[in-house]
């Protein structure tokens, strides 16, 4: 195994992450930015450094996580928590605290907006209480400080700005009400159950991490989740990551664009059935896109697909272009499942949440797709207008350089 493999190896074992779900060029630049901090040449000095000390495994830890967050991110999620608040339908009886629980909460943004939701539920400092929980120190420093930028503040509906932060030169800061249901501390999923002890959360929202790991990462993640969960309590995942859970004792909450589900323990002595074939019709996009055409690139038939599992992605194509967008998720992830991972399907997923107006997912899946197939024409192409899109213009150039290179060669049109 080289040192770089072996520190991706290392980098799995602490956090979880899957070097391929951000490309393994990504750590590469981590440990190469470590490595001149650290005045090392080379990897397997570097590797023998980070394998024995503490404080550079967080060096590089800091280097390679993904930070990405904004305020009231998926707004569907908000909506719904509100209405569960508001509704009662949560465990906690009314005399205790409602007990919410944010992994990761990177900078901020997520508990934050969280604690403006539960504000605008009428609840308070008294009865409810948010923790805060991200394996990042620096993201956490940011979080504490509580001043925001433009860039947290994303759409066109800013009117939780005016209620919630106070201006501070060209940047605003979260309010005191808001500070006060919010308590950070620096922890790691994969490990958290041991550090709280058992089931007290009445909701946790855990998005966006599920998508760095690997099918047993992700496994082990979500029944941590669950130990930390009431029986009755909710989950709230990103977007793409709703595949992770239903097989795991969780039932949809079914409101719209919410990608919640809420701790099924009658599910629990059916453990060990099949995932259920159908992902929740709620997991819809709030706003539905205009339909769009897409042309899934050409892969090979599966040899043995599993039986009721679409055998291509026909399905999934056609409900896409009906706009159908969640299920034609649904369809892509039930072909993963049964096929195993393929790059065609992360491609078709890459559209889909292009499509939602879900530019993160979609990032992620374009460069699961790119990793089995790096001289897709195609996927080149979507990634490197996304890029763009999400303002990493370097990162655009080199797709685009990439793909100017494939062209001549191939004559694909793309
Ligand atoms: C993309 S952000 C997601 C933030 C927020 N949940 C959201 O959806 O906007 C991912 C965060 O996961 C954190 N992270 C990565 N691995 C972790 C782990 N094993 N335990 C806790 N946090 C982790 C990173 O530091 C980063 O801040």
């Amino acid at each position: 195994m080289s040192a770089l493999h072996a520190i991706e190896h290392l980098l799995n074992g602490t956090i979880g992450l899957d070097a391929s779900s951000i490309g393994s060029p990504a750590v590469e630049r981590a440990v190469r930015t470590r490595k001149e901090a650290r005045a090392l040449r080379d990897t397997a000095a570097y590797l023998d450094l980070v394998r024995t000390s503490r404080e550079e495994l967080q060096e590089l830890i800091e280097a390679v996580v993904v930070p990405e967050t904004s305020f009231f991110r998926d707004r569907g999620a908000f909506v719904a928590l509100h209405a569960v608040v508001q509704e009662r339908r949560l465990p906690n009886v009314p005399s205790e605290p409602l007990r919410i629980l944010s992994v990761p909460c990177s900078t901020g943004e997520e508990p934050y907006t969280i604690a403006m939701t539960l504000l605008d539920a009428g609840l308070h400092r008294g009865n409810a209480h948010v923790d805060a929980v991200d394996i990042s120190a620096r993201a956490l420093a940011h979080a504490k400080h509580g001043f925001f930028g433009p860039n947290a503040f994303r759409g066109t509906d800013l009117a939780f700005r005016d209620r919630h932060f106070t201006p501070s030169g060209a940047r605003y800061r979260v309010n005191d009400a808001v500070r006060a249901l919010v308590q950070f501390q620096r922890g790691n999923l994969l490990a958290l159950d041991v550090v709280t002890g058992g089931a007290v959360y009445d909701v946790i929202f855990c998005r966006n991490l599920l998508i760095y790991f690997d099918a047993k990462t992700q496994e082990r993640a979500v029944l941590t989740l669950r130990r930390l969960l009431k029986p009755g309590g909710l989950l709230f995942v990103g977007p793409a990551e709703s595949p992770a859970v239903v097989s795991h004792c969780f039932s949809p909450l079914g409101l719209p664009a919410s990608f919640a589900f809420r701790r099924d323990d009658e599910r629990r002595a059916a453990a060990q059935e099949p995932a259920p074939r159908r992902a929740p019709r709620s997991a819809k996009p709030a706003r539905t896109p205009a339909p769009l055409r897409i042309v899934a690139p050409r892969t090979k038939a599966p040899s043995a697909p599993a039986a009721a599992a679409p055998a291509d992605l026909t399905e999934a194509t056609r409900l896409a272009d009906q706009g159908r967008l969640a299920d034609a998720a649904d369809a892509c992830e039930r072909y993963l499942r049964a096929n195993g991972p393929s790059a065609a399907a992360f491609h078709l997923l890459g559209l889909i949440h292009s499509a939602s107006d879900e530019p993160h997912a979609a990032d992620v899946f374009f460069r699961k797709a790119l990793y089995l197939e790096p001289r897709s024409a195609e996927t080149l192409a979507h990634l490197a207008a996304l890029r763009e899109q999400l303002g990493d213009s370097a990162a655009a150039r080199a797709l685009r350089v990439r793909l100017q290179r494939l062209l001549p060669r191939t004559g694909t049109d793309a």
